[in-house]
């Protein structure tokens, strides 16, 4: 009896999809084996034919029409990493509507659609994989829906993007700017031209989101999380947030509260002995709390070609056992056979309860502290520790306060009010606390 083949299409050969092309030609025999059928790479497909033979593969396995894979029905596995949003929409939908499998690492598409393409994948029974679209190497979307899947995950907390891991790491340990080390990140390829999506949050939204789905098998509209970036974090916050024993991360933020969750992603205080604390540089860790199994941390590569190639391959791998087994849909995209797929609620943000570190910039004079402190009683916000920095009779100073639990909405009102004293200089800062 001849041996089963299965094929795969892919769809980009950017740092990702090149890396896959090369682990599909140079380790056939060792994935091959491991399967116990033959994994072909089909036919990949690029805009950029000259990224085809610097991989090695063959003219003929290679096309600029991404029909070359969609429509040919002897390809079994799609592996969609063009990124954005279109085409790869309509690409993956098309995919899966022929019955394909699909693996993707793209993270934006799952974050903002979803909805649409589990639907898909759960009426035409076809495997979804996205171990690559969080967390790049770690093998962290499979933890939480196969080795957890017995667990109520009650919370998660994660450092997901490599890029404000390291420049808020270098800002710690240099007291450099912010524009400063993403300029040098940027210089040595460690940072996008265009920083947006990384340093003003919205990559760890999209991660966030992918995590929320699967923990609760519902999808949040990416609108509801609320999303902070580090552009705004100051040297001096980062050393006063130290003098208080905390390290500042920027955190992907997830409480499940049972119905609706907590999910918010903005720079945080983290304990100096909390293990997320000791995650430095552009690595990813995400710490998640199960009501059974407690903690458990996964940490790693989140980006890079290598690593990510890892955890494309392992879904690749996943799909075709599943393919060989006759069964390539055994475990939903989310995890949650019950699950309807529908909207997942967040809590408004007005309800988020934590403590709260502001740097108020004051002028020094008798009383202030004693004006800014009734403010926040008004609020019911009660200050744990206050440190003034410096003397100065005419420049402001900083006053520095951390907070025992308070309100969101509270806290907003309070700083309004605070910021409208005429003894303040400038906007007071805010950090909250993991
Ligand atoms: N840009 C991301 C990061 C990697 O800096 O972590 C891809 O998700």
């Amino acid at each position: 009896m001849s041996q089963r083949c299965v094929k795969v299409g892919l769809l980009g050969l950017g740092t990702v999809g090149g890396g896959v092309a090369r682990m599909l030609l140079e380790e056939k025999q060792r994935l091959s084996s491991r399967l116990g059928a033959e994994l072909v790479l089909e036919r990949a497909v690029d805009l950029d034919p000259a990224l085809a033979r610097d991989q090695g593969i063959p003219p003929e396995r290679f096309s600029t029409d991404a029909g070359a894979v969609l429509d040919d029905p002897e390809i079994d596995i799609v592996v969609e990493l063009i990124g954005g949003l279109e085409p790869a929409r309509s690409f993956m939908l098309k995919a899966i509507n022929s019955g394909k499998q699909v693996a993707t690492a793209n993270k934006m598409l799952l974050a903002h659609h979803g909805v649409e393409i589990f639907a898909a994948a759960r009426q035409h029974r076809v495997g979804v994989a996205f171990e690559a679209a969080v967390g790049g190497g770690i093998p962290l979307i499979r933890s939480l829906r196969e080795g957890l899947a017995a667990d109520c995950i009650v919370s998660c907390l994660g450092i997901l993007n490599g890029t404000c891991n390291y420049i808020l790491s270098r800002m710690t340990s240099e007291g450099a700017p912010f524009q400063e080390v993403l300029a040098e990140a940027q210089a040595k390829g460690y940072a996008e031209a265009d920083p947006t999506m990384d340093v003003e949050g919205l990559d760890t939204a999209h991660k966030l989101a992918i995590v929320a789905a699967l923990i609760t098998g519902a999808q949040p509209d990416i609108a509801d999380i609320y999303t902070e970036g580090i552009s705004a974090i100051e040297p001096v916050d980062i050393q006063l947030a130290g003098e208080f024993g905390y390290r500042v991360k920027l955190l992907a933020i997830l409480r499940n509260l049972g119905g609706k969750v907590e999910a918010r992603v903005h720079p945080a205080l983290v304990p100096a002995d909390h293990v997320l604390a000791s995650i430095e540089g552009p690595f990813n860790a995400l710490h998640i709390h199960g009501d059974w199994v407690g903690d458990v941390l996964l940490y790693g590569q989140g980006a890079g070609r290598r690593p990510t190639t890892s955890a494309v391959m392992g879904d690749v791998m996943d799909l075709a056992r599943g393919i060989v087994a006759g069964c390539p849909d055994r475990v939903p995209p989310l995890g949650d056979a019950g699950a309807e797929g529908g909207r997942l609620e967040i809590a408004p943000m007005d309800d988020t309860a934590c403590q709260y570190y502001f740097r108020c910039l004051a002028l020094d004079q008798p009383g202030v502290l004693a004006t800014v402190s009734r403010v926040l009683a008004d609020h019911r916000i009660s200050i744990k520790s206050v440190i003034q920095k410096g003397r100065s009779s005419s420049g402001p100073v900083n006053i520095v306060m951390v907070t025992h639990e308070a309100r969101e909405k509270a806290v907003r009102a309070a700083l309004k009010e605070i910021d409208q004293l005429p003894v303040i200089a400038e906007p007071t800062r805010l950090i909250r606390r993991a």
